[in-house]
């Protein structure tokens, strides 16, 4: 069965709703996210309406060929009124369904996108590792570990200082002189991980790259965010493995259509978000 078909309305009893942390007196806060919204503008887009509104609009399209300005504007309410405040030292994980709006956080965390509404707080310098990363694909993996390097508030001199351990361990060898389209899905999501992982960053936020390691490359990306929490940092991962999340997370928050439902101990969220996976399948 493919996510597509699977039935992912929740009824609200269902659900555990997040409830305030506990907040540890020990570790300072490292990022504060307030009553986040993130909406998005989309130019051009239709809003999806019954099968003839649907014919209409794909001829409309079709007259509109090339004017990408013509046709309303919709909006899409990625991130509800989330909140929540992140520790030095924590690994929180943050699972959901397609479209639940993870990436959306992510990226507002890291200051690519800005807030609709609310506040995001960070200490340092958070640094985000997607599946999305703007690594270019026709330049060498040599050129885009300087180009990451630099994004990531490297010199260039520390780039290079760095380029071999980078190399190492993405485990891509000689590939790092051909061009990034030439890597396999895995290779691309190492290479990535071994760039954002570098700088030592205040705050990593990983973007479901872990996904297409294999079992190595994930001892040694674990390894890697427990360095990263010992030197007092927070690591936030993103994934659809529920395995990896358990694995290297203390925290897990879930982001279901744009709002924490729940945000507590690894264990108990990913337990409560694979009962509500299942049950949504038994539904289907
Ligand atoms: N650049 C964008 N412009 C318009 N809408 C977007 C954009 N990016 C995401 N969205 C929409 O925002 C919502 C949240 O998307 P987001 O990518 O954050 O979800 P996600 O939880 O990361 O999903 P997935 O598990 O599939 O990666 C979705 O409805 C998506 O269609
Ligand atoms: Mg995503």
């Amino acid at each position: 069965m493919t996510d597509a078909e699977i039935d992912y309305e929740v009824d609200a009893e269902d659900l555990t709703l997040a409830a305030p942390r506990e907040i540890r007196d020990d570790a300072k806060p490292s990022l504060v996210v307030d009553d986040l919204h993130i909406t998005y503008r989309v130019f051009g887009g239709k809003k999806l309406g019954t099968a003839t509104q649907r014919k209409d609009s794909f001829v409309r399209k079709l007259l509109n060929q090339g004017r990408s300005h013509v046709g309303s504007v919709s909006e899409v309410k990625a991130v509800k009124g989330i909140s929540f405040v992140a520790r030095h030292g924590e690994s929180i994980g943050i699972v959901g369904i397609n479209g639940s709006g993870k990436s959306t956080l992510l990226r507002a965390v890291a200051g690519l996108i800005p807030p609709t509404k609310g506040s995001v707080y960070v200490a340092g310098e958070p640094s985000l590792l997607g599946v999305n990363a703007v690594l270019m694909g026709d330049l060498s993996g040599e050129r885009n570990i300087m180009i990451g390097g630099l994004a990531l508030g490297m010199t260039p001199q520390e780039v290079e200082a760095s380029f071999d351990d980078i190399v190492d361990f993405s485990g891509i060898g000689n590939f790092v002189y051909l061009p990034m389209k030439a890597y396999s899905s895995g290779m691309a999501a190492r290479l990535r991980f071994a760039i954002s992982a570098s700088a030592v960053p205040d705050i990593l936020m990983i973007d479901e790259a872990l996904a297409t390691g294999d079992a190595t490359f994930r001892n040694k990306s674990t390894e890697r965010i427990n360095k990263i929490r010992e030197q007092a940092g927070t690591v936030f991962l993103v994934s659809h493995s529920l395995a990896t999340v358990e694995a290297m997370c203390s925290r897990v928050l879930w982001v279901h259509q744009g709002e924490l439902v729940a945000d507590g101990p690894a264990k108990e969220v990913c337990a409560q978000y694979k009962a509500f996976v299942a049950k949504s399948r038994a539904k289907s």
